[in-house]
This record gives C-alpha cells, sequence and structure tokens, in this order.
C-alpha cells in the first residue's frame, strides 16, 4: 500500500500525525490518496450528522476595513473598493427575509469597521434574538478585546468565526502588514473559547508562501484549537492587491484538506466555501463529496453583494443568494442531501454507538 495511504489511515485511527508526515503528505498526494481520504471522510460525515446540509444565511454588514491585508479586496489601501454599511434596520430587514426562508443561523459578518462599537454590535445582536428567540447568530468581525466578546456573548451571540489565516508566524507576516499581530489573533481564539462561543477558525488554502510546512502547523493547530467549525477556500487573486500577479488557489488541493480536516476531526462543521464554488463551478457538491456539511448563502442587500469583494468574480447569484434555497434544495438533493432547517449546532458530544 502506499505511504500515503497508510499515513491517512494513520490520522484516521490516532487522529493525529506528526508535523513531519503532514509535510509529507501534502508534498506528495495522488488523486489516488485523495479519492482515498474523501471516502473515509463522507463515512465519518454521514456518522455524525448524516446527509444534512446545514445553512447559515450570510449577512456582509460593511465593506469598510480598518485593516490592510495583502490578499484582500476590501483592505483599507484598496481605494477602488466600493465600501458600504448595513444599519441596524437593514440588518433586521435581512434577518426577516432569512427567517422566512427558512434560515435559522445569521451571520453578520463584515470588514473592522469601527462605526460598530460595542453598544451598536450588542443593540444589534439583542434585537435579532429578541425577534428570532430559535436563531443562533454567529459573528464574524474580526479581533476584539476579551471584554468586548463576553459584552457580544452576553448579548446572545452564540458563534464566533475568526480565520486564523496561517499558524505559521513568518507566513502570517507574509500576508499581513506588521501592524497586525499574529499573537493576538490566536489568543482571539482561545478568548472565544474561553467565553463559551462555538468557535470557527481556517485558513485560504494555496495562499502566497503557503508551503507543506506551514499547512502542517495549520492541521497541528487545528487540533490544537479543537475548534467547532473550520473554513477553508482557496486563495482567490483580486485584482487591487498586493497580491495582484500571484496564483489563485485550487479546488483539487481544497477538497483533499477537506477530507483530511473531517477525518482529524469528526464532529467539525465544515463549510463548502464561497470561494470554493467561486473558483470551480461544482466546487461546493464536490465539497460535499468530499465531507463537509455546511454552506453559507448569501443574505446581503442585493444592491450591496458586488460591494464585498475579497477577491475576482466572488459568487453571489444563483445558489450562493439564499434566496434561491429551494432551487439549493433540489440541486442537493439530487446527490442524495437533505437542508436542515434548524440552528444546526454542533455534535461535539462524545458519540455512543
Ligand atoms: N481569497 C480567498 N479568501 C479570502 N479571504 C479574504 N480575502 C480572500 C481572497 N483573496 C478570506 C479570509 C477571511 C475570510 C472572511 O475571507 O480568509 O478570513
Amino acid at each position: 500500500m502506499g505511504k500515503n495511504i497508510l499515513l491517512i489511515d494513520k490520522l484516521n485511527s490516532t487522529k493525529e500525525l506528526t508535523k513531519e508526515e503532514f509535510i509529507s503528505l501534502f508534498s506528495t498526494f495522488t488523486d489516488e490518496d485523495i479519492e482515498y481520504a474523501r471516502s473515509i471522510a463522507c463515512k465519518i460525515r454521514d456518522k455524525w450528522y448524516g446527509k444534512k446540509i446545514y445553512l447559515r444565511g450570510l449577512i456582509e454588514i460593511s465593506s469598510i476595513c480598518k485593516n490592510d491585508c495583502f490578499y484582500c479586496g476590501i483592505r483599507r489601501s484598496n481605494s477602488a473598493a466600493e465600501r458600504y454599511r448595513l444599519s441596524k434596520e437593514d440588518i433586521l430587514e435581512c434577518c426577516a427575509t432569512g427567517y422566512s426562508l427558512g434560515y435559522r443561523t445569521f451571520v453578520l459578518q463584515g470588514g473592522e469597521d469601527l462605526y460598530y462599537n460595542d453598544d451598536v454590535l450588542c443593540d444589534i445582536i439583542s434585537s435579532i434574538k429578541k425577534l428570532y428567540p430559535d436563531v443562533a447568530v454567529t459573528l464574524s468581525i474580526g479581533e476584539k478585546t476579551y471584554h468586548q466578546y463576553k459584552k457580544y456573548y452576553d448579548a446572545g451571540a452564540d458563534r464566533y468565526l475568526l480565520r486564523h489565516e496561517t499558524a505559521n508566524e513568518e507566513h502570517y507576516y507574509k500576508l499581513h502588514p506588521q501592524s497586525m499581530s499574529f499573537t493576538n489573533r490566536i489568543e482571539c481564539l482561545y478568548n472565544l473559547k474561553k467565553i463559551g462561543y462555538q468557535v470557527g477558525t481556517g485558513f485560504m488554502v494555496e495562499s502566497p508562501y503557503q508551503t507543506p510546512e506551514t499547512l502542517a502547523e495549520d492541521f497541528i493547530f487545528l487540533k490544537e484549537l479543537n475548534p467547532d467549525m473550520v473554513g477553508i477556500g482557496p486563495y482567490i487573486v483580486h485584482h487591487s492587491t498586493p497580491f495582484a500577479n500571484e496564483q489563485s488557489g485550487t479546488s483539487r488541493t481544497t477538497l483533499f484538506l477537506l477530507s483530511l480536516i473531517r477525518i482529524m476531526l469528526p464532529y467539525v462543521l465544515l463549510p463548502a466555501t464561497t470561494s470554493l464554488g467561486t473558483i470551480d463551478n461544482d466546487g461546493q457538491i464536490k465539497g460535499f463529496l468530499s465531507g463537509a456539511n455546511v454552506m453559507m448563502p448569501n443574505l446581503s442587500p442585493v444592491n450591496v453583494r458586488k460591494k464585498y469583494l475579497l477577491y475576482d468574480n466572488k459568487l453571489c447569484s444563483g445558489n450562493e443568494a439564499a434566496e434561491f434555497k429551494s432551487s439549493l434544495c433540489k440541486k442537493l438533493k439530487t446527490f442524495g442531501f437533505e437542508v436542515l432547517d434548524s440552528r444546526g449546532d454542533v455534535k461535539k458530544e462524545p458519540l455512543h454507538n
């Protein structure tokens, strides 16, 4: 049997690999290895979650950002970016639309926009929870202090998404300016866990300067953090960033890594991301066939969707649009999947069977 098949088996039985083993796997995987990991990952996903796909309505609340990440289209220095911010009323309107479509998780995602101070945010969060007690509110608005995260949690936020982006400090500063802090980002994730949030982290696949070694560190970090959700998608070029001439990542590698994450963290919520669907027309379906179980259709007001442009050609219509839920359900059904109509919390407790 091939060496990588044995490594995948080892990952499946012990739920970990050494850094050297990860590096070797990431440096040499073949189509056969991808298929092998895929079939194990789907069995694990089916055992924990069945064929249910968990939907989250994604509300992109602001394209204004104080940060200057080299890969991101809404970075502060991109003067060509169109900026907008949603008011509390706009956001509640999105929630009303989403609720009537059957969405029971709302993800408020945005650039780090200081207009949303703690009072504004807590008011928005508690208003949503008051109107819709059976929904989960997820925040994805970047780095804050422990105290701030705690306030949002007490106001009713249930989950928080903050990708670590890379677990290798040197790599982190190739993707972000020195004014950002790798240490702080990691600390944020541990703070969120400590407070009690369901926590999602993740990284871009084949981002500039990513290597088998930095990826191995990502996997070791994921194992250690033990998050509830892991979002990964291919890095995709945005034409007006410092990385305009870099290469985008591939769906092939993304799908393999999705399977490996499912194998390593069986219970994890694993989205088939918009970027995967952008780089590959069938990317999201292939994601579900590789072990993913979450999708986050776009619930932002239609007139701002084109402005939240993290990367070129970002999907925001078709099955990516929240209002096309019924056509999405139909499509998923042809592949044997069904959509879940409730909050869709993580199933972290050990399985008894
Ligand atoms: N390509 C792919 N993903 C990107 N993100 C930001 N810019 C890009 C890009 N050019 C991802 C980051 C961020 C998430 C919201 O979007 O990983 O955490």
